[in-house]
């Protein structure tokens, strides 16, 4: 069954195969959607993007998520390729300049603080902002975010990404209602377990709670391609009075509170 034949959208963050972007677009294509793949300058130099152009049969478009320029011209171009509103927009994109240089928590650089916000979660925001105003987005069409668990708990080595996760999900839901009202556009954020990637293998003892959450999760971790599953669904007519929402997508782990096989000697 094809969920997204017909349906045109935008996947950011596809830097390499380990991307959660990446196989979200393997799936989006197999699904029958028609897409373009963006990521920032940098990343279309060092990372191996083209290669998922060609597999997908999808054009490439360089942006920046935190300028306003290249969102516009990221969806007037796409806009152009796809020959019409869009449907879908993934956000699968995050960076902190403080977890990369190792400053922890307790000795954050403010200057990197907020590029970490931009980049993280404001940029959500530009991209859905710049759409409603462009009014892009086709009725019923979503906008989906990919969060962490830490925007609810901490885990101390995730840093200053924790509260980019918890605005990041916080705009979904502030958005959500106003993209809602306008034309039904959905709005939603997923929390993904730990998967190893390039972003999250930068997190300092990133094997150890990846190890650990796959411990406590009844199910086990949520690897990528189930995810990118999750995505399908969400872009999907199937979700269509899902919005203003995070959804755990973890196997179980953010409802235990304590598993015994998980202890020493047990
Ligand atoms: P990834 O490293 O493959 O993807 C992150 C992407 O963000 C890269 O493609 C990078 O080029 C892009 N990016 C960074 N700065 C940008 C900018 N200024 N403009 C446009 N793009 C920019 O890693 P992954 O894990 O696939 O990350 C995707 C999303 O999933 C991120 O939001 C991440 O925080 C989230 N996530 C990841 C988890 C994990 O354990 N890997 C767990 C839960 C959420």
């Amino acid at each position: 069954m094809k969920l997204l034949e017909g349906k045109k959208g935008i996947i950011t963050g596809a830097l390499d195969e380990k991307s959660i972007a990446w196989k979200v677009a393997l799936k989006a294509r197999e699904h029958g959607a028609s897409f373009t793949l963006s990521n920032a300058p940098v990343a279309l130099r060092m990372g191996t993007i083209q290669e998922l152009g060609r597999l997908c049969d999808a054009q490439i478009i360089s942006a920046d998520a935190t300028s306003l320029d290249d969102i516009k011209n990221l969806y007037n171009k796409s806009i152009e390729i796809l020959g019409g509103k869009l449907d879908f927009v993934l956000h699968s994109i995050g960076m902190s300049p403080n977890v990369r240089k190792g400053k922890v928590y307790t000795d954050l650089n403010y200057d990197f603080y907020l590029k970490t916000l931009d980049i993280s979660a404001v940029s959500f925001h530009k991209m859905i902002q710049t759409a409603y105003q462009m009014d892009c987005i086709n009725e019923w069409g979503s906008f989906t975010a990919l969060s962490y668990i830490a925007a609810q708990r901490v885990f101390p080595d995730y840093g200053d990404m924790a509260d980019a996760k918890a605005l990041l999900e916080s705009i979904a839901r502030s958005f959500g209602y106003h993209f809602g009202k306008f034309k039904k556009v959905r709005v939603n954020t997923i929390s993904q377990s730990p998967t190893i990637t390039t972003a999250g293998s930068g997190v300092k003892g990133f094997d150890v709670f990846h190890e650990f959450a796959a411990k406590m999760s009844p199910l086990g971790n949520a690897p990528a391609e189930a995810c990118a599953d999750f995505c399908i669904f969400l872009f999907s007519d199937l979700s269509r009075f899902i919005t203003m929402q995070n959804l755990y997508h973890d196997g179980g782990f953010s409802n235990v509170g304590v598993d015994p096989s998980v202890l020493v000697g047990n």
